[in-house]
């Protein structure tokens, strides 16, 4: 995983729950890195899944909403460093339908050792659009967190839906539709 997801992850933290969180969850969990993150390195997807654990732990927050709230802080970051993937497009079904083919493309060619779902287009419409992600990391809530900012970036809404194929969270179905 990206140097990035952690240090902007840790960022937050620091900004919702102090330092003192911060200095906790890192002690807490069992880190190769330390606990130190640069934000053009690779770390292990098990540092980062300890400390949503333990920041779970700590605050009695689900895991999966730590991930959506702090994916809408990613979208920010994302939109801050890559504006010009982001003005290739006018409308969020079409963004979202295109990350597979294009954006995390894009994605790879500066990181190419990162950890990507797939994104499966199952139906598409003008206002609908059904996905299936896949997944080792089952980071379903952190795609729904970056889905619901891209409507709002083209100031729009949309209702969506996830159901689970694998119990796991490793596929999962999302049903997103435009209001
Ligand atoms: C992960 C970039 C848009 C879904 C990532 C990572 C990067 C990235 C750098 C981390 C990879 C790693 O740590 O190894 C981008 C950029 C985007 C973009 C630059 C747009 C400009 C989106 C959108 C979605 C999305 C719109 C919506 C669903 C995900 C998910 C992950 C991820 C779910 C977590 C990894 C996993 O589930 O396996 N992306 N992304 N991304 N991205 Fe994107």
């Amino acid at each position: 995983m990206k140097g990035i997801v952690f240090t902007e992850f840790l960022d937050l933290v620091e900004d919702k729950f102090g330092l003192e969180m911060v200095d906790k969850i890192i002690s807490q969990s069992a880190l190769e890195s330390e606990g130190v993150y640069t934000s053009v390195g690779t770390y292990k997807f098990s540092e980062m899944l300890q400390l949503l654990q333990n920041l779970s732990t700590n605050t009695g927050i689900e895991i999966d909403n730590l991930l959506l709230v702090y994916a809408e802080h990613f979208f920010s970051v994302l939109e801050d460093s890559y504006p010009g993937l982001l003005s290739t497009y006018k409308d969020p079904i079409e963004m979202l339908a295109s990350i597979e083919n294009h954006i995390h493309v894009e994605v790879r060619k500066i990181y190419p050792d990162a950890e990507l779902p797939t994104f499966l287009v199952e139906s598409k419409t003008e206002n609908s659009l059904v996905m299936i992600y896949k997944s080792s990391r089952a980071m379903h809530h952190f795609g729904l967190g970056l889905m619901n900012k891209t409507f709002e970036h083209f100031n729009a809404t949309a209702t969506i839906t996830l159901e689970k194929i694998k119990e796991d969270g490793t596929e999962v179905k999302f049903i997103i539709t435009k209001n």
